[in-house]
């Protein structure tokens, strides 16, 4: 038998509800993210990231955190993380009750202003009032590195530019970093590059990999990730999503081929893949469009056989 050192068990976190939804061009009604946060809670992640508390000028979609929160039914065990840019987003993050904040930067100057208008020293220096409010209050702090494998702006991103900002991360005091693929274009060994880059700086079993499927490779990557050590990774169920400020960015890798993937290895998530794919379904309907999903489709399609064949 070939052996991959693969781990017993991972995490995922599921970034739908707010990576997936804040792209969306039409309005999402909150009825339906209640919805769409319950129906995933219910599937046992261990993190559903539910909000982000961002200028809603930038990010009209995400507007509504603040009712969201109060409205979703809270799972004991579930880490409801959102994002928050600035010290008027932890306000009203602390305020909504959530149990986890996440600064954003990134491995580019040019990604850092176009995604929260400022540089990256700048974000860092915002991030340290943030940082200091979710120490007094006990919430956690992750950070999140976009453009890690590569930028709309500039093009190539070095590894040891990844790593600088992850130190940054570090010293302000971030319990776990992500690292992100914003445009999906890295490639396994390009993942493992930069992964053997941030382990240098911060311990690997507190990262995570955030991987885009904008070219397919986000699947690949999550296997090149855990072989070099990650043990967290984030999903988008129905692989919903994008980034406002990356243009042709598509979704996070599907949660339910992530899922399929790592229980086919034998490796434990926690996560019941049948309530899943139906909380993928429920949201494809909503919205009113098809799951990227290969695994979400095919199992609904044979569960529905399955079922007619019974009937019959
Ligand atoms: P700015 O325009 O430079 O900030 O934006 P400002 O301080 O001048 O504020 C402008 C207005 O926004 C003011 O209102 C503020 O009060 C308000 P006005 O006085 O004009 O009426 N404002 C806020 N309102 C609510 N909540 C807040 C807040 N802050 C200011 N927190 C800012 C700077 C950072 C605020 C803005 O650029 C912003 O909100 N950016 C967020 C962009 C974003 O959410 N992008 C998508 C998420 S990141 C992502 O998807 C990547 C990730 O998935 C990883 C990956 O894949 O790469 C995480
Ligand atoms: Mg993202």
């Amino acid at each position: 038998m070939p052996t991959l050192n693969l781990p017993p068990r991972v995490d995922v976190v599921e970034v739908g509800p707010r990576d997936g939804l804040q792209n969306e061009a039409s309005p999402v009604s909150l009825r339906t993210k209640v919805e769409l946060v319950d129906r995933l809670s219910a599937a046992g992640f261990p993190n559903v990231e539910a909000a982000a508390f961002v200028s809603p000028k930038w990010v009209p979609q995400m507007a509504d955190g603040a009712a969201l929160m109060a409205q979703i039914r809270r799972r004991s065990g579930t880490v409801y993380s959102a994002l928050v840019p600035n010290m008027k987003g932890m306000e009203a993050a602390l305020a909504a009750g959530v149990n986890e904040v996440v600064v954003f930067s990134a491995a580019s100057e040019a990604f850092a202003q176009a995604n929260i208008n400022c540089s990256i020293a700048e974000s860092i220096a915002r991030f340290q009032p943030v940082a200091d409010a979710a120490k007094t209050a006990g919430v956690k702090l992750r950070g999140s590195i976009s453009v890690a494998l590569g930028c709309p702006y500039q093009g190539d991103v070095r590894p040891q530019a990844v790593a600088e900002v992850v130190q940054r991360m570090a010293d302000l005091g971030c319990d776990s970093i992500d690292i992100a693929d914003t445009i999906g274009v890295g490639t396994p060994m390009a993942v493992q590059q930069v992964f053997e880059a941030t382990g240098r700086v911060f311990p690997i079993k507190r990262q995570a990999g955030h991987f885009h499927d904008t070219y397919g490779q986000a699947l690949a990557n999550v296997l090149a990730a855990l072989q070099a050590g990650v043990r967290t990774f984030h999903a988008s169920v129905a692989g919903l999503g994008g980034c406002p400020y990356a243009k042709g960015a598509t979704g996070n890798v599907a949660t339910e081929d992530v899922l399929y993937m790592l229980h086919g290895m034998g490796i434990a998530t926690g996560v019941d893949l049948r309530t899943v794919v139906e909380a993928g379904d429920f949201i494809c309907r909503a919205i009113g469009r098809p799951s990227n999903s290969r695994a979400g489709r095919a199992l609904l399609t044979r569960w529905q056989d399955a079922q007619r064949t019974e009937v019959a």
